[in-house]
């Protein structure tokens, strides 16, 4: 590996590992072609510039288009400007303003849970969250697939952990009868709602009949479901009829609400007990104004009819451009039988990570700007190009996308 890589004071395996991939991170960048970290220089939705080229961007969370709203910019502006750009405190001392407070009454009123709390992003509340329920005398049963931060704060927690095959609800079962026998302070089960890679969505009914079988919590991470599913955007947990049936209610303020921020809603027992002690919550400056006022008039927009309108045209993407993929022999996921009947997350697998690159490249080239994965965000060897519909692209940016995806993509995928 290069010498200037000698800066880089770390030994033994983690040093090998961090050195190869400083090695290959600046090999692509300095071809120009590193399909991460990519400067965006312009948005104009659903277009951005990417080195002075406008692509349609196939690889936003912003669900349904509110990060753009004029609504949602405006009160993010009016909120700075009343309020200041930062609070500068914790929520426990001086960062606790009225904005915070009300979009937590707004989301634990949307839905239906007793209490709700703001985190600064949605990584520091599961790892927050997490820790604050868990200690080393407790249980976390966790989905393989569950997301990143679930998994660091079960890590932090020092809990004892269990995993089970993602979306396996006999699994889940199994693992849970085989530390029966284990008396634990609390047994807390993990799974996210809409996989944000898969794209398959947990069969939260049978998990639900398992967890109260088992005596077990049950927390769900709607990051990628808020906004998305529901008759008010309440996520899949609305959808499917049992937002009443989940303990702690995890969501994110930055994909479909379009902003920045995390939020946990719950019984007024648990809230209080991670108020007090999440120490991402506590030892971390609170979420800026501007986060704040946008989230609220985003949630508002979500439980309108104009919500309602944004999830329809989200839907007809998102089938308009499977549909248009199907046919392709493009080796799409979310072929399990929890899969969705539509989802707005379409991941393709390619061949290898190379390739991966190479041909997310030619994308960008053609004017499309999509989300590559590689481990550690996919399994090993198993990268994707994760194509994300929103509601701002019209029929014929899906379709042309569709189009210039399956030609670009030809040489680079794996069998259907
Ligand atoms: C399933 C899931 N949970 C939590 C998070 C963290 O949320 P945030 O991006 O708001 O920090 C993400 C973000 O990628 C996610 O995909």
């Amino acid at each position: 590996m290069d010498d200037d890589l000698q800066e880089f004071a770390l030994t033994g395996d983690i040093a090998q590992d961090v050195r190869q991939r400083i090695g290959l991170l600046r090999h692509f960048d300095s071809t120009g072609q590193l399909p991460f970290f990519q400067q965006i220089d312009a948005v104009d939705t659903p277009f951005v510039e990417v080195h002075g080229r406008k692509c349609v961007l196939l690889g936003s969370n912003s669900y349904i288009g509110l990060s753009t709203h004029p609504d949602v910019v405006a009160a993010s502006v009016e909120a700075t400007n009343e309020f200041g750009a930062g609070t500068t405190g914790s929520r426990l001392l001086n960062g606790t303003y009225s904005l915070h407070v009300a979009l937590e009454l707004q989301i634990a009123a949307w839905l239906g849970h007793e209490q709700a709390l703001v985190f600064t992003t949605g990584y520091q509340t599961n790892v927050g969250t997490i820790q604050a329920l868990l200690s080393d005398d407790c249980l976390a049963v966790v989905d393989s697939l569950a997301h990143a931060s679930i998994r660091d704060g079960v890590r932090l927690s020092q809990a004892v952990e269990a995993r089970f095959e993602h979306n396996d609800a006999e699994g889940l079962a199994a693992v849970l009868r085989s530390h029966a026998g284990t008396r634990y302070r609390r047994v807390l089960v993990l799974v996210d709602s809409l996989y944000s890679m898969e794209g398959s969505t947990a069969p939260l009914e049978q998990i639900i009949d398992i967890c109260k079988n088992a005596g077990a919590l049950l927390m769900v991470d709607e990051a990628h479901g808020i906004g998305v599913f529901g008759s008010t955007g309440g996520g899949l947990t609305q959808r499917n009829g049992v937002a009443k049936d989940v303990d702690i209610l995890m969501g994110s303020l930055s994909k479909a609400i379009g902003g920045l921020g995390g939020f946990v809603a719950a019984s007024r027992d648990f809230i209080d007990e991670i108020r007090l002690s999440a120490r991402s919550f506590v030892f971390s400056t609170s979420a800026t104004p501007g986060a704040m006022a946008a989230a609220s008039a985003a949630v508002e927009i979500i439980r309108s009819d104009e919500g309602s309108d944004r999830r329809s045209r989200l839907e007809r993407n998102s089938r308009l451009m499977r549909e248009a993929l199907a046919p392709l022999d493009v080796a799409l996921l979310q072929s399990d039988e929890h899969s969705p009947d539509w989802s707005p997350i379409i991941p393709i697998r390619l061949f290898d990570e190379l390739r991966t690159a190479l041909s997310w490249n030619q994308l960008r080239d053609a004017g499309v700007f999509v989300t590559p994965a590689i481990y550690p965000a996919v399994s090993i060897g198993k990268p994707i190009l994760r194509v994300c519909m929103t509601s701002e692209l019209s029929e014929d940016d899906v379709l042309s996308s569709a189009e210039l995806l399956a030609k670009e993509l030809s040489w680079a995928l794996v069998d259907a």
